[in-house]
């Protein structure tokens, strides 16, 4: 992909470059399988086609952009949705046409109530071992676009509750938990965080315990098990 990136004479991407080795993590075990990848943002379509070219031909990519002129880019394999992404009508509307998502990346507005409108609607229409990629959460720290260092309503505080959410079974503190962060904590396996982008990978929820195995010493501690029974995961 960095490869196809760094010659590419096709349509323009733009993108940082420190993003590439994350999106073939993530990318990776979708090559020659049959796949739904959304991205929100297209602008000139660079990127929906260099995903085109890595994943292969059973690969379906979907772009939503409120500019028409992104229309341009489709060919085959390809749709472009024209809209918002903080219009809950056309979520809808698309979740409807080719929902469930295997990988969806916000690329858009990069505005803090954009993405996390985004984010609420789509989350639960990834697969269950998917991936949501939210990127140039720069803006989070930027005002003009909704965010601030520490700001309640930036998305990398909304991402350090979901932080939080995740380690319920282990906060004995009385909280008001948002039920849509519970439910986002039981289905993510893992949250990347890299330089300006976030990655939820899901997961299905397993049981948590710390098992401990191995020869017994005779002054050894017996072998035992640690388990964390959440009423929230229950
Ligand atoms: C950074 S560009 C996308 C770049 C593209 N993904 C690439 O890698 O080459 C951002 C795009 O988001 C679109 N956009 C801005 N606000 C939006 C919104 N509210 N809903 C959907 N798309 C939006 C813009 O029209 C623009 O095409």
């Amino acid at each position: 992909m960095w490869h196809d990136f760094l010659t590419n004479q096709d349509l323009p991407i733009h993108k940082w470059t420190h993003y590439f080795p994350l999106y073939e993590d993530t990318f990776k075990k979708y090559q020659n399988r049959t796949c739904t990848i959304l991205e929100i943002g297209c602008d000139q379509g660079g990127s929906m086609h260099l995903w085109k070219r890595y994943l292969g031909p059973y690969a379906q990519i979907v772009g939503l952009d409120i500019n028409p002129a992104c229309k341009a880019a489709e060919e085959e394999q390809i749709n472009i949705e024209i809209g918002s992404q903080a219009d809950p009508e056309v979520l809808n509307a698309l979740i409807n046409k080719y929902a469930p998502f295997d990988v969806v990346i916000d690329d858009g507005s990069h505005r803090m109530q954009d993405v996390e409108t985004s984010f609420r609607h789509l989350f639960e229409h990834v697969t269950a071992d998917g991936c949501y990629i939210v990127e140039d959460l720069h803006t989070a720290y930027w005002p003009p676009y909704g965010g601030g260092f520490g700001n309640k309503n930036s998305f990398i505080e909304f991402t350090k509750q979901v932080i939080d959410a995740i380690h319920i079974a282990y906060i004995q503190e009385k909280y008001d938990w948002d039920p849509f962060l519970l439910e986002v904590a039981k289905h993510t396996r893992a949250v990347r965080i890299a330089d300006s982008m976030i990655i939820f990978e899901k997961g299905r929820t397993i049981r948590k315990h710390a098992p401990k195995r191995g020869r017994v010493s005779p002054d050894s501690n017996q072998l035992g098990e640690l388990t964390f029974n959440s009423c929230a995961f229950s």
